[in-house]
C-alpha cells in the first residue's frame, strides 16, 4: 500500500469508550497522521470521563503535547444524553481503565479548538468525528466559513446498506444527536461517511488481543480494556467474543492508510423526525447496478467495502508501540 510522505493534519473528536481509545493511540502512533487536537463529545460516556480518558490515552501513547479540549456534555436540542455504559464500562475503559488522572483539559471548548486549528492551517485539517456531532455543529454555528477553510471531514458514523446498532436503520453517533449529524451533512464541505457497512466487519477476537498483550504495556493495556467489549459484543452482535473496530478506520481512511474498494460519491441526508427512522443515515444507491455513475448534488463518500485484514495493521501498531509513559497500575479511590 502506497502511504502518503507528507503526514495528513488532523483534529479528532472523541466520545471516548474502547473504540475511541484505540482511534486517538492509532492517530498519535502512527506516522501518517499529525494530530494537532483531540476534541471530547458526550456519547459513549459523558463528557468528562470521555475527556479524562482522551487525556489518558495520549499520555499513553508519550504525546502529551497533543491538547485535548472538552466539548459539549448533550445533544444540541438540549434533550437529555443517553450514554453507553453498557457497552463500553462504567469508566469508558471496559473497567478496566486506571482511574487516574492524567493531564488538563485545554482552556477552550472542543468547538473552539476545531476552529482555532483549521484557521492555523487554511485547507490542511481534515476534521475526524468519531462520536455524536454536536461539537461539529456547534463549530458550524461559530464559523459558518469552516466547511471552505478545511481539507475534508470524515466520521465513523450512519449505516448505508447496514442495519443500524440503535434502532432497526440509527448508527449510535448519528441516534445521538441527529439535528448535528442533519447539519454537518449538509454543509457544504468534502465529507466521508465511514459506518456500519464497513466498521461491523473489521473486527478484534482474543488472538488479537493476545498479539497485543505480548507487546509493550501500551499493548496490554489495549488488550485488557477490550475484554469487556469483546463480551458485549458477543451477546448482541456476532455471538462469539469479537468486537467490531469502528472508529480507527475513519481515522486510517482519512489519513489515507486504508484505502477503501468501494466509495461512491451520492446524496446523503440524516432524518430527524420523531418516527422509527429518526437518526437514519439515507444515501442513495441506487446507481449502485451501474458502478455509481456521477450523481448531481452528490456530496457524500460513502464507505462501503474496506480490506478486514486492516485489524492485523492497527494491533502491529500498538502492539509495537512499547511501554506506556503513565503508570497503567489501578488508582485506589476511597
Ligand atoms: C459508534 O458509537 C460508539 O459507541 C462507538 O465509539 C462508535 O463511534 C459505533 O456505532
Ligand atoms: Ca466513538
Amino acid at each position: 500500500m502506497t502511504v502518503q510522505t507528507t503526514p495528513v493534519r488532523m483534529v479528532l473528536d472523541c466520545d471516548t469508550g474502547v473504540d475511541d481509545t484505540l482511534a486517538i493511540l492509532y492517530a498519535a502512533l502512527h506516522p501518517a497522521v499529525d494530530l494537532l487536537g483531540v476534541g471530547s463529545v458526550w456519547g459513549n460516556v459523558d463528557v468528562d470521563t470521555a475527556t479524562g480518558n482522551s487525556l489518558h490515552t495520549v499520555h499513553l501513547a508519550g504525546r502529551p503535547d497533543i491538547p485535548v479540549a472538552r466539548g459539549a456534555a448533550g445533544p444540541l436540542t438540549g434533550a437529555p444524553p443517553v450514554f453507553a455504559y453498557h457497552v463500553h464500562g462504567r469508566d469508558g475503559q471496559g473497567n478496566a481503565g486506571t482511574g487516574r488522572a492524567v493531564g488538563r483539559p485545554a482552556g477552550e471548548t472542543a468547538a473552539e479548538q476545531i476552529i482555532r486549528l483549521v484557521r492555523a492551517h487554511p485547507g490542511e485539517v481534515e476534521v475526524v468525528a468519531v462520536g455524536p456531532l454536536t461539537n461539529l455543529a456547534l463549530a458550524l454555528g461559530l464559523c459558518p466559513q469552516l466547511p471552505g477553510m478545511v481539507r475534508g471531514v470524515t466520521i465513523m458514523g450512519g449505516a448505508a446498506l447496514a442495519p443500524g446498532n440503535v434502532t432497526e436503520v440509527a448508527e449510535a453517533n448519528i441516534w445521538c444527536d441527529p439535528e448535528a449529524a442533519a447539519a454537518v451533512f449538509r454543509a457544504p464541505w468534502p465529507l466521508t461517511m465511514v459506518g456500519l457497512d464497513v466498521t461491523m466487519r473489521t473486527t478484534l477476537d482474543d488472538g488479537h488481543r493476545a498479539r497485543l498483550a505480548a507487546g509493550g504495556s501500551i499493548g496490554g493495556y489495549v488488550s485488557d480494556i477490550l475484554d469487556h467489549y469483546l463480551g458485549y459484543f458477543a451477546s448482541v452482535a456476532f455471538g462469539e467474543r469479537r468486537s467490531c473496530m469502528h472508529d480507527v478506520l475513519a481515522v486510517a481512511v482519512a489519513a489515507g492508510t486504508l484505502v477503501p474498494t468501494l466509495a461512491p460519491t451520492v446524496r446523503a441526508f440524516v432524518e430527524t423526525g420523531d418516527g422509527p427512522t429518526r437518526g437514519q443515515t439515507v444515501c442513495d444507491l441506487r446507481g449502485m447496478y451501474m458502478g455509481f455513475p456521477p450523481q448531481d448534488g452528490a456530496s457524500c463518500r460513502v464507505v462501503l467495502q474496506t480490506d478486514p485484514a486492516f485489524a492485523d495493521e492497527v494491533v502491529a501498531l500498538i502492539a509495537g508501540a512499547g511501554d506506556s509513559a503513565v503508570p497503567l497500575d489501578r488508582e485506589e479511590h476511597a
